[in-house]
């Protein structure tokens, strides 16, 4: 059955499943929109790819609605250097997150009973298009950097089907100014449009 935000039994079932799968980093309303866009983009040719995991809590929630492969991709090291665009929060820097691991990623999802994912481990900078799915259907972005955000668009842009759908979390949230910036800059000479899927994700279609 398609997931249909306006339900608010899909609303709770969302809900539960956050709680359980311990999604305490993420709002519930932005786990929805990201939710919504990967159901409207399920018909479309290509694979869910998550830009940015750490324990995986989104992308747990991903397996859990699709039947697709999901592809994570994460250093698994922490945030790289920040650049002057990414502000001067002390709560994002070089090395924040680093505690994320394989293993208990992967314990996460096994205990959920959701669908393992294909990892590739390695900063997004040091990627190339052959470390990316044929085509690609659903994009979540949550690398919170300036180049981490250049990086993925880079790689990812191109495998995205027609329709496809890329959604950045922390567009609009004020300590990490890299991200909005990043895409901005990206779609100034592309066709795509920047859109907001909530006040907080920016996103855009493939054409
Ligand atoms: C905010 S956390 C992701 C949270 C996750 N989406 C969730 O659902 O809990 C950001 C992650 O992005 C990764 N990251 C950021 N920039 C990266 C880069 N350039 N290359 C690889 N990983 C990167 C970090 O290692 C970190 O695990």
């Amino acid at each position: 059955m398609p997931l249909n935000v306006h339900n608010n039994a899909h609303r709770d079932a969302i809900l539960n499943l956050m709680t359980m799968a311990e999604c305490d980093c993420q709002s519930l309303e932005q786990a929805i929109a990201a939710l919504y866009w990967l159901g409207q983009t399920r018909d479309l040719p290509g694979a869910v790819v998550e830009f940015g995991a750490a324990f995986g809590n989104m992308s747990r929630l991903f397996s859990a609605f699709t039947d697709k492969t999901v592809h994570i991709y994460d250093s698994f090291k922490g945030l790289p250097p920040k650049t002057t665009f990414d502000g001067d929060s002390p709560n994002y820097v070089e090395g924040t997150f680093r505690e994320a691991n394989i293993p208990t990623l992967l314990d996460r999802f096994s205990r959920h009973g959701v669908k393992l994912p294909t990892l590739h481990p390695g900063f997004f900078e040091d990627l190339s298009p052959d470390d990316m799915p044929a085509a690609i259907s659903f994009v979540h972005f949550d690398g919170d950097f300036y180049t981490s955000t250049k990086a993925a668009l880079k790689l990812a842009y191109p495998r995205m089907s027609p329709g496809a759908v890329w959604i950045a979390h922390d567009y609009n949230f004020e300590p990490l100014p890299g991200v909005k910036k990043a895409m901005l800059e990206f779609l100034a000479d592309k066709p795509e449009e920047p859109l907001l899927a909530t006040p907080w994700q920016g996103m855009f279609i493939k054409l």
